[in-house]
């Protein structure tokens, strides 16, 4: 059994003690939250223990490892912090909310050869990794244009948008580890945003809409586009195009039923609600695959380098936008 503590008891937080909780080869030793009330909710719906501080989470020799689940703002000195106490790591994307500090965190930790894997959830999407391994296969041949739709139902709270260090760095993130996933190293970022959504986000000096091209080493031309509302759900869709065809995933609906009548034909039921939901199997795949990497002492993929990677691209694109010229990365 692998002794898990999770730290951060917020939305995903939850999610992640859940699925510890159910893991059959995982024991959810104790879950910590600053708002010790928000803890001792999520440890008395789990039956565990809420932990008082973080000294006490980090000295239980039944932690094997620590998740990090808290605002972004607290991940890298946690992720210090476990690693010094020998504990190995889980991190919810993103490393930091700047590329400096996630790059010294890793000359920092690297000596102590740690364990540390990002919770890059779409990468265990059942959809998206059939898509994955059949792109690979060499199905559609070789890969030539990819387009990443992400469209979010309803912005965030306020609260969490002041923290989340804007559109590209919290939210296309994702887009941007999905796009080296499918078509390796970025070598050329073009971003194009705009606040069509809401006032708030101009508020934050963030934005809320956004269309981002991207050129692969290999070649290859990604289109990612994100809005922080969509009227009809949460809408994560991938097409990979390439010289012997298509490779579509779509989205998810509650049931296959469909509507023909005078009206309408093929109405279907609306997509999934939101992230908890639509990712509800692929949480618990990356779960299974960090307690499995941690049984093997195999190594964790998505790892730190990953998540270094997406944030160069999350930085390169706002400075596309600043200053509306396209931005080269070396591969
Ligand atoms: N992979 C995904 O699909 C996904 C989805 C949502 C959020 N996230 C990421 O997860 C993180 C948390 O997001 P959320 O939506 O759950 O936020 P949230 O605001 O709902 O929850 C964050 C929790 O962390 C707690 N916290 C803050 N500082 C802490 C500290 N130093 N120690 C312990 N607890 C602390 C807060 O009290 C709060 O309960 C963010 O980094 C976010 O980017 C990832």
């Amino acid at each position: 059994m692998i002794g898990v503590a999770v730290i951060g008891c917020g939305r995903i937080g939850r999610v992640h003690a859940r699925n510890v909780a159910q893991h059959p080869r995982a024991r959810l030793i104790a879950v910590y939250d600053v708002a010790h009330a928000v803890a001792e909710k999520t440890a008395g719906e789990l039956s565990v223990k809420a932990a008082a501080s973080l000294e006490d989470v980090l000295a239980d020799r039944n932690v094997d490892a620590v998740l990090v689940a808290s605002s972004t703002a607290t991940h890298i000195p946690l992720i210090r912090a476990a690693v010094r106490a020998g504990k190995a790591v889980f991190c919810e994307k993103p490393i930091d909310l700047d590329l400096e500090p996630a790059l010294a965190c890793w000359r920092e930790i690297a000596p102590h050869h740690p364990v540390v894997m990002l919770g890059f959830n779409r990468r265990f999407d059942a959809s998206f990794l059939a898509l994955h391994e059949r792109l690979h296969a060499g199905e559609i041949g070789r890969l030539e244009l990819a387009v990443i739709t992400s469209r979010d139902p309803a912005p965030p709270a306020a609260e969490y948008l002041k923290g989340s260090g804007g559109l590209f760095r919290d939210m296309s993130i994702h887009d941007f580890d999905m796009a080296r996933w499918l078509a390796g190293d970025i070598v050329e970022v073009h971003a194009f945003g705009a606040n069509l959504v809401d006032p708030l986000f101009a508020q934050f000096r963030d934005i809320d809409t956004s269309a981002v091209s991207l050129r692969a080493a290999s070649g290859a031309l990604i289109q990612i586009n994100n809005s922080r509302r969509c009227a009809y759900g949460y809408d994560q869709r991938i097409e990979a195009f390439g010289s012997k065809g298509m490779l579509q995933a779509g989205n998810q609906r509650a049931t296959s039923v469909e509507l023909w009548n005078a009206q309408q034909t093929a109405a279907k039921d609306l997509v999934v609600d939101f992230f908890i939901q639509r990712y509800r199997q692929a949480y618990q795949t990356e779960i299974d695959c960090f307690i499995a990497a941690l049984e093997n002492g195999g190594s964790v993929s998505p790892g730190f380098a990953d998540g270094i990677a997406a944030q160069r691209i999350a930085v390169a694109a706002e400075e596309s936008l600043q200053t509306g010229r396209a931005v080269r990365l070396s591969s």
